[in-house]
């Protein structure tokens, strides 16, 4: 049987895990939300949520994946032959619900990196996003043309992502990881440094973001409640936890690793950066707002109106290098996304290698290749529309649903005190019983109760106001789809041998410095 890949050092593989769980979700999703949900008191239920969900299921995607030396689709089988289906299920939505769109919005990051030197976006940002760059149609069915510019950018962006897992994990992944990760963070550095000179950058910061409304997260009133759900939303989303991609990376650290102390490191690393970088956020929009005269909470918007119609408004603000600035900002996303988008690609793409015997290189051909055509749809004139509702659907359901699985799985069927030992003969930080309470019954209950809220409020109303048949069939089919897929994969009969046999290679232990 064909040697596993093995990563070539602690740091490398410490820095590929960071550089999965630090994305745009970082810098687009957290700072807003910390706004929204009582600015600095949001710390309390997000710093819970991680050591409640967070860390302890990062804990268990890793020892599963170290454990089993396999793609999520093998491990589970190995644990029990009828959980495969969600084995499978967990990479491709990794790959078919979030990597195609991830990828269009790399491309528009990539746009707008150029954009920043002319300036193209002139000075109603909204109007150039939505009407001159997107040239978004009426409704998600209304798919239009091709967005050229887009596409360009998507193609560009899965060939980066082709060119890195392609070559063996060392050679590819772990290289990439090296020379992105410290570019990302000194880039940041920049970035935050040069936000918090702006005038009226502090007043921002210490009014929005670290003054603490305790009152917005009381978990007794129906208000609150919806802050802690959103806490344990973003630390799952934030951390790349429930689909299968830390399983994906473990599978390739050798037989002693510390599997405690490096879950503690990517979940901290991860939640700092989001921290840190929610200054540039709140001292760039807090400077624009100041220049403008208009509130703080009339500047401020989500997601992608954060990234690409308030900053560049923002930027438009800046007195002296403002191009310069904008270029940074899109840089930092751009790199920030794409070492997201590859081991997003690598789960997939090692779960096919697993199970159909395929050669690394044939497989990431072929599914970049599938991911360009796939990604084409969100370079329409509904891309927009098409990728809101897959997003809301993939957030607040198959994530989810893949860590209680997760729980159950590990927690209950494999047992997890089986696990803790597994840690404990391999880390060398200890992992306390107290880790076997959480993940069976602390965590599960959590995103259960989370699961049951998203739906009441599907019931409710429609989510963004979109037509519930598009819901129906864009939401519900990226579910059904990916189900499907996996259940007709999971029905290829795997080599005995390899359900057996886990390969840990004694001698390459000391591989690691
Ligand atoms: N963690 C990434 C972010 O915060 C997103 C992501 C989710 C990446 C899941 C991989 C898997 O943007």
């Amino acid at each position: 049987m064909a040697k596993r890949s093995l990563w070539g050092s602690k740091v490398g593989f410490l820095l590929a895990a960071v550089g999965s769980a630090v994305g745009l979700g970082n810098i687009w999703r957290f700072a807003y939300m910390a706004y929204e949900n009582g600015g600095g008191a949001f710390l309390v239920p997000y710093v819970v949520a991680l050591l409640v969900a967070g860390i302890p299921l990062m804990i268990l995607e890793y020892a599963l994946g170290h454990r089993e030396k396999s793609s999520p689709p093998l491990a589970f089988a190995r644990v029990n032959p009828l959980w495969e289906p969600l084995g499978w299920w967990m990479p491709t939505v990794a790959f078919l619900g979030i990597n195609l769109f991830y990828v269009a919005v790399i491309s528009w990051c990539m746009n707008y990196f150029c954009f920043s030197f002319t300036g193209a976006w002139g000075a109603d940002t909204g109007a150039f996003f939505y009407g001159k760059f997107l040239q978004l149609s009426d409704g998600p069915f209304n798919l239009g043309g091709i967005r050229w510019p887009i596409l360009g950018g998507t193609v560009l962006t899965w060939a980066i992502v082709w060119l890195i897992c392609y070559r063996e994990v060392s050679h590819g992944i772990e290289k990439a990881s090296m020379i992105f990760m410290p570019l990302l963070f000194v880039l940041t550095l920049i970035l935050v440094g040069w936000s918090l000179q702006l005038p009226g950058a502090w007043t921002a910061i210490r009014d929005n973001y670290l003054h603490a409304e305790w009152s917005k997260i009381n978990p007794f009133d129906a208000e609150g409640i919806k802050v802690w759900v959103a806490a344990f939303g973003q630390i799952f989303f934030t951390l790349s936890l429930g689909f299968g991609i830390m399983i994906t990376y473990a599978s390739y650290l050798p037989k002693k690793t510390d599997i405690v102390g490096n879950a503690f490191s990517t979940c901290i690393i991860n939640c700092l950066y989001s921290f840190i970088v929610g200054f540039a956020v709140f001292g760039t929009i807090g400077h624009m707002a100041q220049a403008k005269g208009v509130a703080f909470s009339e500047a401020i918007a989500s997601g992608p109106g954060l990234a690409f119609v308030v900053y560049p408004e923002a930027i438009n603000q800046i007195p002296v290098g403002g191009r310069i600035f904008g270029a940074l900002f899109f840089l930092v996303l751009i790199v920030a996304g794409l070492s997201s988008a590859i081991s997003l690609t690598e789960a997939f793409a090692c779960s096919i290698c697993d199970k159909f015997k395929m050669s690394r290189k044939t497989a990431t051909s072929i599914i970049c290749g599938i991911g360009l055509v796939g990604s084409m749809i969100f370079c329409t004139n509904a891309g927009l529309y098409i990728l809101d509702i897959v997003d809301h659907f993939i957030n607040n359901y198959a994530l989810i649903i893949g860590g209680i699985m997760e729980c159950v799985l590990v927690g209950w069927i494999l047992k997890s005190g089986v696990m803790r030992r597994h840690v404990n003969r391999v880390s060398s930080v200890r992992l306390w019983p107290v880790w076997d309470f959480i993940i069976r019954f602390v965590t599960p209950v959590i995103l259960l109760i989370m699961v049951g809220g998203a739906l009441k409020n599907e019931f409710k109303e429609a989510y963004g106001g979109y037509p519930v048949f598009a819901l129906l069939l864009i939401g519900g089919g990226i579910l059904f789809f990916t189900r499907m897929i996996s259940f007709v994969f999971s029905h290829v009969k795997w080599d005995p041998v390899q359900l057996k046999e886990r390969h840990h290679e004694p001698e390459e232990d000391d591989l690691l410095v």
